[in-house]
């Protein structure tokens, strides 16, 4: 049985073949990759948070710094809970899923690695977004996370950046903490708001304590200037960031401007075709895109080429390059495959 993704790149090339115009030539390369739905979830997430080793910041944040020294915090996943969930995990069996994730990192790996076609600045830097709320961002992240910690021999961050609707912390479990926006604010020390997991090599920064402001400070020079500290202090990792939406937001776009690679996620027979279009136009200036289709199923995905198949999201969308069979090098990821 051949892949979803396979599927899906042939419809795409019939499509190229029979002239439906797929972008301009000057169009930034964007690859599309699908994600089929998970085993249904279970209810809630349980995860045991392990004695903190740093007390968390206090509520007169400003104060936090001199308060506590620079310990990570350390928390434990509970992983079961996650794998019933339908999330990867790194010692799950092998599954249809793994697989999929396992295709769509490996160019985002090499390309923050500086081994992909373009140079990118900031390339270690992805941000994870969507035309609308709910096509799966948070999913998409949290598996891609967990995916490449098993696998890279460097520390994967996750960060929360959707701070209008945050929900890295709920998704494994664990009760709200400090996080960017603090950090934003000056208050706190990112050191005193990153948390080590038992995952190995994956560290969480959440969003930190609600804030009227917390879209103008995900805008802000403070931002970008935080952005720019973290793709040089942590060159050798891959940051990735969950993200608001682009079309209902325009945080999203200045966060964006920032980042290395771009992951799209849409949603399968949910998210208008229009919408996609527009929320791709937004970030014309981003190097490097790559489409994730997510909860195609195989039913769906029978007509979902033809259907996303004009998009026009430009040329070179070259699956050949996450692909298995040697097509474009996909060798040259770190990890053990
Ligand atoms: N591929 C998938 N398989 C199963 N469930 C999924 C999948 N993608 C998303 N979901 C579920 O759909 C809901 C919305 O996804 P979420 O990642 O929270 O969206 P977003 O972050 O874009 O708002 C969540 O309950 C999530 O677990
Ligand atoms: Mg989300």
């Amino acid at each position: 049985m051949t892949s979803l993704i396979e599927q899906a790149a042939a419809r795409l090339e019939q499509l190229k073949q029979a002239g439906v115009d797929l972008g301009n030539a000057s169009a930034p390369a964007v690859s599309t990759a699908p994600v089929a739905p998970a085993t249904p979830a279970t209810p809630e997430v349980a995860a045991q948070v392990t004695p903190v080793s740093a007390p968390v910041a206090p509520q007169s944040a400003p104060q936090a710094r001199t308060l506590h020294p620079h310990e990570t915090k350390r928390v434990e996943l509970d992983l079961e809970a996650l794998t019933a969930q339908g999330f990867l995990t790194p010692h799950a069996p092998r599954s249809y899923l793994a697989d999929q994730y396992r295709n769509i990192k490996r160019p985002l790996i090499r390309n923050a690695m500086g081994k992909g076609a373009a140079t990118l600045n900031h390339a270690n830097l992805i941000m994870v977004t969507s035309a609308l709320p709910g096509e799966g961002k948070s999913f998409t992240s949290l598996n891609l996370a967990m995916s490449i910690a098993a696998e890279f021999d460097n520390t994967v961050m996750l960060v929360d950046a959707d701070v209008a609707r945050p929900s890295m912390l709920r998704m494994l479990g664990l009760p709200p903490g400090p996080g960017l926006l603090d950090v934003l604010e000056n208050s706190v020390d990112m050191a005193d708001v990153l948390i080590k997991t038992n995952v190995d090599k994956l560290t969480l920064l959440p969003s930190g304590r609600p804030h009227a402001r917390a879209t103008e400070l995900l805008a802000s020079d403070a931002m970008s200037g935080l952005l720019d500290h973290m793709a040089k202090r942590y060159a050798d990792r891959i940051i990735i960031f969950d993200s608001p939406p682009l079309l209902l937001t325009t945080e999203s776009r200045v966060l964006a401007s920032h980042m290395g690679q771009i992951v799209i996620v849409v949603q399968a027979e949910r998210t208008p075709q229009s919408a996609v279009l527009q929320a791709v136009s937004t970030i014309e200036n981003c190097p490097l895109k790559m489409v994730l289709l997510n909860q195609a199923s195989a039913k769906a995905d029978a007509g979902y080429g033809y259907h996303y198949g004009s998009y026009g999201y430009g040329q070179g969308y070259g699956y050949g390059y996450d692909r298995d069979d040697g097509q474009g090098g996909a060798q040259a990821v770190a990890g053990k495959a």
